[in-house]
């Protein structure tokens, strides 16, 4: 994925310092274990990647906004977002994982986390389980409707976390379907959701919109590895200007409805801005 590199805890303190500087929201953080196995450890351990990075950057930028990303494909020797019971996944069984990450990233000092696996039931798990551990004013921003896209191929190869066998269309969102799009959602928001997001964002921005006009919430958009590559790579061919690239596509999700984006291009955008 081009420009984009896996980083240790002490690269990554020194990145959220130069985020803060440029007036960033926020970081969302995407945890890579040193060893995987089939019950993701890594995940909801106290001393894992991501609860050591959230506990290294509360110390050193406590101003930052820190958001975890809650799922367990980079944390399982399979590469399945979930708990694998006779060879699919299962999604009340993975739901126990999810609950105990949640609380081991709020534990560690995270302000918003963010399940991404797509499980139904996610939301309401995590909420009695953070409330339960005391963290009830710990909002959960979920990834509501997310799709099973081609367009996360650059992140998955970044983040060694493709699937070992099948695909990942059991919990994701079949991208011909914008109806189920606005069950997730709001299902999502009936469990307890303080924020949605819609992923990816280019491809989806029709329901951004209706997102925006049928939920009173904050509505997130991810503009995923895959959005980013092809401009970076269009650029790099010499075929497109990145800068006016980068600032029309993130202008074209602004203006679908979304008041929160995630994006790659957030240092180059900030420094823009
Ligand atoms: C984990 C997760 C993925 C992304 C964010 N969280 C990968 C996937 O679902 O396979 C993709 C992000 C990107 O492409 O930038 N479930
Ligand atoms: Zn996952």
């Amino acid at each position: 994925m081009p420009g984009n590199y896996q980083m240790s805890i002490d690269e990554l303190v020194k990145e959220c310092a130069e985020v803060q500087a440029l007036g960033i929201g926020g970081v969302i953080l995407f945890g890579l274990p040193e060893s995987k196995d089939e019950m993701a450890s890594g995940a909801y351990a106290d001393d894992g990647i991501v609860q050591r990075a959230v506990r290294a950057i509360r110390k050193e930028t406590p101003r930052l906004l820190v958001v975890t990303d809650v799922c367990n494909c980079e944390y399982t020797s399979h590469g399945h977002c979930g708990k694998i019971v006779d060879g699919d996944v299962d999604n009340d069984q993975t739901l126990e994982w999810l609950a105990a990450s949640a609380v081991s990233h709020a534990r560690a000092g995270a302000d918003v986390v963010a399940p991404s696996d797509m499980m139904d039931g996610r939301v309401a798990a995590i909420r009695k389980a953070l409330d339960a551990a005391g963290f009830q004013k710990i909002p959960i921003l979920s990834y509501a409707a997310k799709f099973a896209s081609v367009f996360y191929g650059p992140f998955r190869e970044a983040a060694e976390s493709a699937p070992q066998f099948g695909d990942r269309r059991s919990y994701q969102m079949d991208p011909a379907n914008g109806r189920e799009a606005m069950r997730e959602i709001a299902l999502d928001l009936e469990e307890g959701a303080d924020m949605i997001m819609v992923k990816p964002a280019l491809a989806y921005l029709d329901l951004i919109r209706e997102a925006r006009v049928r939920f009173d919430v904050p509505i997130a958009a991810y503009q995923v590895s895959g959005e980013f590559s092809m401009i970076v790579a269009a650029a790099r061919n010499g075929w497109i200007d990145q800068e006016r690239a980068m600032m029309e596509t993130l202008t074209a999700i602004h203006r679908a409805g979304a008041d929160i984006i995630l994006t790659y291009f957030a240092k180059p955008a900030a420094r823009l801005l």
